[in-house]
């Protein structure tokens, strides 16, 4: 067992909507404070259970098996009243009540800058970041981001068999909120005609109509459409594609099943090492920091500093789907 620090006893919560990898990750800082001799409280459905008094006590056994689950042993929620003063102030008052020198948050940007106003109420924060939609500004990963990534290509993949077969054109809408990142990634892993990403705007007919033409025209009688959620809804651009071209287009919204589901390698991976490392923050009396990965390393940096930039869409990756669906633009 490691010794350092006056650190004693944290909190773990998870927040916002759940990701696959959030469990991997709740058992890291328990496991990595265990090591360190610090006691891990888990505080349940997020921000509310901080408010209200919702723990459990956790220790290495009671993370036990759960490295391979989806979804989160802690739940999670969206907490409106944390939003208020009154509510921070009840939530850093649960924080001395139970003694705790630190609260690790699992989650979004939404969870972070909850954990800047807990800061400001005397609580040591760090944050693990933790979304399907990898829109956070300050790392390269967030957790989920694979297996949702993997889920909903494994789905396309299914989709593609049967408009094979029917030469028909598919619209798929992805998750991703205001971001396009997992929508183009799976675009890309997809072969997609084209992929519709927020980041970019949307021309219709420039960015679907002109791609499906030239799919036609080089020989394709069935097309894949990749919308992400932020850039237009897949019901509204099936109906154009029918005005425009006369296709039957059909209309597939994949929605929380990339949420859900058994984490994947590289998901359990980046969870224990983020964990342990906002352990390793708070044990080393840091505060307001959060976990990223930037070039293959795990590095901690000022929360509000990681959120003050705008993540953009990968221009490699984009340059290689203008050149997969064949137009220049
Ligand atoms: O942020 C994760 C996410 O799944 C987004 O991609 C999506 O827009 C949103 O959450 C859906 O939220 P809810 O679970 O509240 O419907």
């Amino acid at each position: 067992m490691a010794q350092d620090s006056k650190v004693k006893r944290i909190g773990v919560l998870t927040s916002g909507g759940d990701a696959p990898g959030m469990n991997a990750a709740i058992r890291s800082v328990v496991r990595a404070a265990t090591f360190r001799g610090i006691e891990c409280i888990g505080i349940r459905r997020g921000y509310n259970g901080l408010i209200s008094g919702d723990f459990i006590q956790l220790n290495a056994e009671s993370v036990a098996h759960i490295i391979n689950r989806g979804g989160t042993m802690l739940y999670t929620a969206r907490s409106e009243e944390f939003r208020t003063l009154e509510g921070q102030q009840k939530a850093a008052a649960t924080c001395k009540l139970l003694g705790l020198d630190g609260i690790v948050a699992i989650g979004g940007d939404g969870s972070f800058r909850g954990l800047v106003e807990l800061s400001k109420q005397g609580v040591s924060v760090v944050g693990v970041p933790a979304t399907i939609d990898n829109d956070i500004v300050c790392t390269d990963y967030t957790i989920g981001y694979d297996t949702a990534a993997n889920t909903a290509v494994e789905a396309i993949d299914r989709l593609r068999d049967t408009m094979q077969s029917h030469e028909r054109c598919s619209v798929v809408e992805v998750m991703g909120r205001n971001a396009g990142h997992l929508a183009l990634y799976v675009g890309l892993a997809t072969g997609a005609t084209a992929v519709l990403v927020p980041e970019k705007g949307v021309d219709f007919e420039r960015d679907v109509i002109e791609r499906i033409r030239a799919a036609r025209l080089a020989g394709n009688t069935h097309f894949m459409i990749i919308v992400a959620e932020g850039a237009g809804s897949a019901i509204e651009i099936g109906k154009g594609i029918h005005e425009e071209l006369g296709l039957d287009p059909r209309v597939t919204i994949l929605g929380h099943i990339q949420r859900g589901g058994t984490p994947s390698a590289r998901d359990r991976v980046m969870a224990t090492r983020m964990g342990y490392h906002a352990v390793q923050a708070l044990a080393e009396g840091k505060t307001n920091r959060v976990i990223c990965a930037q070039q293959g390393k795990m590095v901690d940096i000022d929360i509000l500093e990681g959120l003050s930039m705008k993540k953009t869409i990968s221009e490699q990756q984009y340059e290689v789907l203008e050149a997969m669906t064949g137009i220049d633009s």
